[in-house]
């Protein structure tokens, strides 16, 4: 069993790459759980309303961090942990590293304060691999755009920061790969999804995650 983490700013390909190794799995016969943060659970869910929705009253940047982080401590108690113990392969759509890069690069809340209480959150439980989709925030907004013009969707309260929140978000993601080369992969988001996906199984095999 692994435990995937794929992250990026919004726009950045996630679904689809998640999507692509979903099928992948499916044809190898490994047995998987997809998972997302926030949320994950019916309290997290819960939870992820109360962050991203534009109405009502909006948190502090110190209730927001300790909201995402009740959220993964639920997530992980209740899915993550059991998936793994029952041998599964859990993908998950963000995870602790969202919460550096959003609420300590974006917020400019004390890195350290962010990684004790993720740690907290966690028990300790890290990702085998973190899989950073590297976009500019300028192709990002784009994307952002172009899939609320497809869909109808406004923008959440996180996805409508200005470009310089989103700027220090996508530096923050790219430190925290540059410090932890073993455990994060870096992928050029503006590749095609073919060559993403070929680059994520390569990367996969080299490090002995998919044999
Ligand atoms: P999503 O749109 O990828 O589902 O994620 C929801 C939003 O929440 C996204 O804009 C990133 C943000 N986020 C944080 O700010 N901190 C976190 O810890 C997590 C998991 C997500």
């Amino acid at each position: 069993m692994s435990f995937l983490v794929f992250e990026g700013l919004d726009g950045s390909g996630k679904s689809s790459l998640m999507v692509a190794l979903e099928k992948e799995l499916v044809n190898r016969a490994i047995s998987f759980y997809r998972t997302r943060e926030p949320g994950g659970t019916p309290l997290g869910d819960e939870i992820r309303n109360m962050i991203l929705r534009k109405e009502g009253p909006a948190p502090t940047s110190r209730t927001e961090l300790l909201l995402y982080e009740a959220s993964r401590a639920q997530h992980v108690d209740q899915v993550i942990r059991p998936k793994l113990e029952q041998g599964l392969w859990v993908l998950c759509d963000r995870f602790a590293a969202s919460s550096v890069a959003f609420q300590g690069g974006g917020r400019d809340i004390s890195e350290n304060e962010v990684v004790m209480l993720n740690d907290f959150a966690t028990g300790g439980l890290k990702a085998d691999l973190t899989i950073l989709l590297d976009l500019p925030v300028e192709e990002s907004r784009k994307r952002r755009q172009g899939r609320g013009a497809q869909t109808g969707e406004s923008e959440d309260r996180i996805e409508s920061e200005a470009d310089s929140f989103h700027e220090k978000v996508r530096q923050s993601f790219l430190k925290q790969a540059q410090q932890e080369p073993k455990s994060w992969l870096v992928l050029d988001a503006k590749e095609t999804p073919e060559t993403l996906f070929k680059q994520l199984l390569a990367a996969l095999s080299e490090r002995g995650i998919l044999k």
